[in-house]
């Protein structure tokens, strides 16, 4: 039998060096991902942990804004929208509307009259399949400049450390505006009157390639009537869902999409900064909510508002925030649906 050719050792040597090489190199890069070097850093699953109410965490529901109610319509497009962006939901024709009602809280049974921030998520789709999920608010700014500022008012807002809210406020003195604005914004009785803004800019590109830096809101067709919180009080812990459906009952209900264009040098990384009020606008056409549904078996439940799903003809901007909560939605979406036991499609004590 004819000998085995041998190698020499220096060769063997260098294949085991190389063979350790990669296996620490692929450790090093797991631990990179995992936030192992820099704990500092904040992770989706630490975002999502840290909106974790008093009552525990809210298995099944939404990691925040964790209470709301469905309905579907259509977004009627006018339009005016299509010299902004090529999107095809701005070519004038009727697109359907998917979309929630919500409170800005993680706790799923808060009282309605005890939640100052309200929000909308909505779904617009268009004829080549591309969906258009936003996920906006009723405040004209965001508390903070920074996912890591958001972060950090979570953890200062929600720990024990009775003086944590005051260093915060020294340390992001842009959260003034936020505390003024829940003092003095009225309260209504109705998600039908609130104006619903996206905060965050996205890039609008049309067709001939030009881009524009946007921000949108939904601006209602009802009239707002301020009402004290101590007379919201009184109607109930779920007087908004109550309310809507029987609104939408009586007919569809309207908000007029405002398309706001920024200014060369408005801020479009910082939502704690509106843009000056004469910024050029365009309303691109309106939304009709014809229908409200349970959120429990309603088709807005198993849906992730995603603020990064966009259409071709908008973009992300240098706005770091949809970046980061895209991944935090993506997480709270895992474990709410992974938890759909704990939330039972059909409410207990009912007949399936
Ligand atoms: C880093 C900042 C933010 C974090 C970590 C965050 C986190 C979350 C999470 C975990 C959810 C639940 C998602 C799900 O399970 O589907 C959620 C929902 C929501 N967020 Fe945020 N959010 C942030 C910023 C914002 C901003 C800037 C806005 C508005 C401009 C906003 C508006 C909403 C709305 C309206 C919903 C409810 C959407 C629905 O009905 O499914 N959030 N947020």
């Amino acid at each position: 039998m004819s000998e085995l050719p041998r190698l020499p050792a220096r060769s063997v040597f260098g294949s085991l060096a190389l063979i350790a090489v990669i296996i620490v190199a692929c450790a090093a890069a797991f631990a990179y991902t995992a936030g192992w070097f820099s704990p500092e850093r904040i992770t989706p699953i630490a975002l999502v942990d840290a909106f974790k109410p008093p009552s525990g965490m809210p298995l099944g529901h939404r990691r925040n804004h964790a209470k709301g109610i469905c309905f579907t319509g259509v977004f009627e497009s006018n339009g005016n929208g299509s010299a902004l962006s090529q999107a095809q939901v701005f070519a004038s024709g009727q697109y359907p509307a998917l979309g929630r009602f919500n409170l800005g809280t993680p706790e799923p049974n808060a009282a309605d009259a005890t939640v100052r921030v309200r929000g909308v998520g909505l779904q617009i789709s268009a004829p080549d399949g591309q969906v258009w999920r936003m996920a906006m608010i009723d405040p004209p700014f965001f508390p903070v400049s920074t996912p890591q500022a958001f972060y950090d008012l979570l953890l200062a807002s929600g720990g024990k450390d009775p003086n944590a809210m005051k260093t915060f406020a020294i340390e992001h003195p842009e959260i003034a505006a936020f505390g003024e604005w829940t003092k003095t914004a009225p309260w209504t009785a109705s998600y039908a009157e609130e104006r619903f803004n996206s905060l965050n800019a996205f890039i609008f590109a049309d067709k001939s390639g030009a881009e524009h830096a946007v921000r949108w809101s939904l601006v209602p067709a009802a009239q707002p009537v301020p009402v004290s919180p101590d007379d919201l009080a009184k109607r109930g812990p779920d007087f908004l869902e109550q309310e809507i459906a029987e609104r939408v009952r009586g007919g569809p209900q309207h908000w007029t999409m405002v398309v706001t264009v920024a200014n060369p040098g408005d801020p479009t990384a910082d939502p704690s900064k509106a843009w000056p009020e004469d910024r050029h606008t365009v309303d691109v056409g309106t939304l009709v909510v014809q229908q409200i549904e349970a959120e429990r078996d309603g088709p807005c439940r198993d849906i992730n508002f995603d603020p990064t799903i966009l259409p071709p003809g908008i973009r992300t901007s240098d706005d770091p925030f949809p970046a980061a909560r895209s991944a935090a939605y993506m997480k709270s979406y895992d474990l709410r649906t992974a938890e759909a036991k704990d939330y039972p499609r059909t409410a207990p004590g009912t007949n399936p």
